[in-house]
């Protein structure tokens, strides 16, 4: 009696299994527009099958993917709560199995004039929670401190955080990402740029620490940081690149700006801890659509405000670059990507969640092995 309920229950679970789809990659938009630049696209049909799932964003309820499954995109919402609460709805589903699936990031952002510019499409290695700290208003910080933001436990800006969340500082497969950067460069001289978007940038390219901003789009290997506010302006630019150097111990680069991938990689590793994906498949790929400060002939609040003649380029080259990827991973699947491309350095989050010791950060709060769930 009981050893035929537990057949039949074990038959039930491995036929909701196998029912499940399981994508070679899945492609992580938080938008409309992000998702429609992978809409009627040449190379394949996301929208031959719609799957909904329960827990998904209202705006967003359904999963879209080629007939054959093999390539599916999710639409978080924006925003850190709507992309942790996707991220992970979808990576606990039972219609989706997505243990072997590779995880394509694919937003737009803001970028730091210094390392590159709009119409730009990076790839990160650290994702870095520069909105997890202390903030006292800029006119009641005391005149020695350069930012009003300064993290959690400290006293001043620059010091390192004593009081952690976990979520301060994700690491990828940095492997996986030279693979991704590879394939993209191959669209490099492909990708999109505009008069408008060479305009923006002339007052820029003047200024002796932008040149970089002057250059035309690139492929680039450059780090994403993530908060909640939508921020603009050199004096947040720069207190954030100082969060950036001071959470991953000065080796990670402040380059783009957004608002959910700290969130989204922080599900991805909890499903991981869960054995329902492999932390060391995600590609954090950012386009550059504006910047994250003014030229100096302009304020803070003008240069928000004002024209972004870079968004419809970025989203252009979210594509462009992007496709090369998808295109990448599924037609070499068998020979590279299958058994996955082996990491060689840290993967993870600041805990050591999922073992080994943070190249970054206090220490493993594991001993390096891991938490046990
Ligand atoms: C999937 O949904 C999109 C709209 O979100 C729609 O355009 C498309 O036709 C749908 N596909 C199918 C097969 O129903
Ligand atoms: C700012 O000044 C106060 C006292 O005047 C001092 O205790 C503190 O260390 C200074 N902080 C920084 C960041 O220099
Ligand atoms: C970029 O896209 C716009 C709008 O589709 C188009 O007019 C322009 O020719 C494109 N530029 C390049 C360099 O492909
Ligand atoms: C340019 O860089 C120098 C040295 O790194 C720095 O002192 C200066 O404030 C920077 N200027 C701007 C506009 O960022
Ligand atoms: C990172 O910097 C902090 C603060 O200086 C230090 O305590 C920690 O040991 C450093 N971690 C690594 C991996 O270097």
């Amino acid at each position: 009696m009981f050893a035929w309920r537990s057949l039949l229950l074990a038959s039930m679970f491995l036929c909701s299994e196998s029912l499940a789809i399981a994508p070679k990659v899945l492609i992580v938009n938080m938008f409309t527009d992000e998702a429609s630049a992978w809409f009627n696209i040449p190379e394949f049909n996301i929208l031959a099958k719609n799957v909904t799932v329960p827990g998904l964003s209202p705006l967003f309820p359904q999963v879209h993917c080629t007939k054959d499954g093999s390539i599916c995109q999710l639409i978080t919402g924006e925003g850190e709560v709507n992309a942790a609460a996707s991220v992970s709805t979808l990576v606990h589903s039972p219609l989706f199995n997505l243990r072997t699936t590779y995880f394509l990031i694919a937003g737009i952002a803001g970028v730091n004039p210094k390392v590159t510019t709009i119409g730009s499409v990076t790839f990160a290695r650290f994702a870095v929670h520069v909105g997890l700290q202390f903030e006292i208003d800029a006119r009641e910080i005391p005149k020695n401190f350069s930012t009003g933001f300064f993290p959690q436990g400290t006293t001043a800006p620059g010091q390192f955080p004593t009081i952690l969340y976990g979520s301060e500082v994700f690491e990828v497969n940095d492997n996986l990402r030279q693979v991704a950067y590879q394939l993209a460069k191959t669209a490099e001289s492909q990708l999109n740029d505009t008069a408008d978007c060479v305009a923006a940038r002339k007052p820029y390219a003047a200024v002796h620490n932008f040149t970089a901003a002057g250059n035309t789009p690139s492929v680039v290997l450059c780090d994403t940081a993530t908060s909640d506010t939508f921020w603009s302006g050199s004096r947040i630019g720069e207190a954030f690149e100082g969060t950036t150097g001071v959470f991953t111990n000065e080796t990670g680069t402040y380059c783009t700006t957004q608002q959910e991938d700290s969130a989204t990689l922080n599900a991805l590793l909890r499903g991981a801890l869960a054995g329902r994906v492999d932390f060391s498949r995600i590609i954090v790929m950012r386009s550059a659509s504006d910047f994250d400060r003014p030229p100096p002939t302009e304020d803070a609040l003008t240069s928000l405000l004002g024209p972004a003649p870079g968004f419809p380029t970025s989203l252009l080259n979210l594509h462009i670059a992007g496709v090369k990827v998808v295109e990448g991973i599924v037609s070499q699947w068998k020979e590279t990507f299958e058994c996955g491309v082996k990491a060689t350095n840290y993967v993870g989050d600041i805990f050591g969640s999922l073992g080994g010791i943070p190249d970054f950060g206090p220490g493993s709060l594991f001993g390096g092995k891991g938490a046990k769930v």
